[in-house]
């Protein structure tokens, strides 16, 4: 972690809670840390309970983000939700290109790079998912497929555009699987990343880009994972959906 960008600890909670339950959750994690100052808390949900979240979300430091959307602010896209209704239900980000998405949901660099641009017009910061299958990191590709799914991204985006845009590096074997990329393998990849926004923009950008790392982590792994120097954060499956291990994890230390 570099002090220069605030730490984002991310939960993405999938398809999982209930409107009681995801009540319940935000208004037991607000107490049980409190004020956060030096670290952003984002809450991922299900479009269902967005605005009982944003209703009960209020304490310092904490961000409210959706899981997708569609490109298009508006028109015939049956059971589509537009960047405009996520911003008007007070988003701040919206997850976009995660590997499930991709995999489950037929996603490609090109939607994603849609999606990204649109999340970014309609004034809220995308949190855009990279990430090589199991494949790909055994046949040696993995700098090649990051690289490919981050300029897919963020390709055609001027520099003010990448104002707020964070990237979260995701190995798609490291997803539920408990297994996670180890602090070297990840800031290996993180640093491959902050390169590559160096070069598609400017120093600048390259420096304030936050990169999350997702896949397995846990309160057991956040500190080290956190302790590498381009390692801004992490995006949180499984272990964002207690109270308890989401607590554990924003109070990381390092
Ligand atoms: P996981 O999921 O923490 O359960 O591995 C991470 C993610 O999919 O964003």
């Amino acid at each position: 972690m570099n002090p220069d960008r605030r730490p984002l600890i991310a939960a993405n909670w999938k398809m999982h809670k209930t409107l009681a339950e995801a009540i319940s959750f935000v208004e037991s994690i607000q107490r049980e840390t409190g004020p956060c100052s030096d670290r952003e808390v984002l809450i991922g949900p299900p479009f269902t309970a967005l605005k009982a979240i944003r209703d009960n979300l209020k304490q310092q430091g904490y961000s409210l983000g959706a899981q997708n959307c569609h490109w298009e602010e508006k028109g015939a896209y049956t059971g589509e939700i537009s960047p405009l209704m996520l911003k008007d239900l007070g988003c701040a980000y919206v997850i976009v290109g995660h590997s499930e998405r991709r995999q489950l949901f037929g996603e490609t660099d090109e939607t994603v790079r849609l999606k990204t641009a649109a999340v970014i017009k309609a004034g809220m910061a995308p949190v855009v998912c990279v990430g090589e299958v199991l494949g790909e990191r055994e046949g040696g590709k993995t700098f090649e497929v990051v690289g490919r799914q981050v300029e897919g991204a963020l390709g055609g985006l001027s520099a003010e555009q990448m104002d707020g845009v964070v990237i979260a590096y995701e190995p798609v074997w490291a997803i539920g699987t408990g297994r996670t990329a180890t602090p070297g393998q990840a800031q290996e990849v993180h640093a491959y990343i902050r390169a590559r926004i160096s070069s598609l923009f400017n120093k600048a950008v390259e420096k304030n880009v936050r990169i999350l790392y997702g896949g397995s982590v846990k309160p057991s792994n956040i500190d080290a994972l956190m302790a590498e120097p381009d390692i801004d954060g992490a995006l949180v499956g499984g272990a964002s959906l207690e109270v308890g291990s989401f607590k554990s994890l924003v109070q990381f230390n390092v």
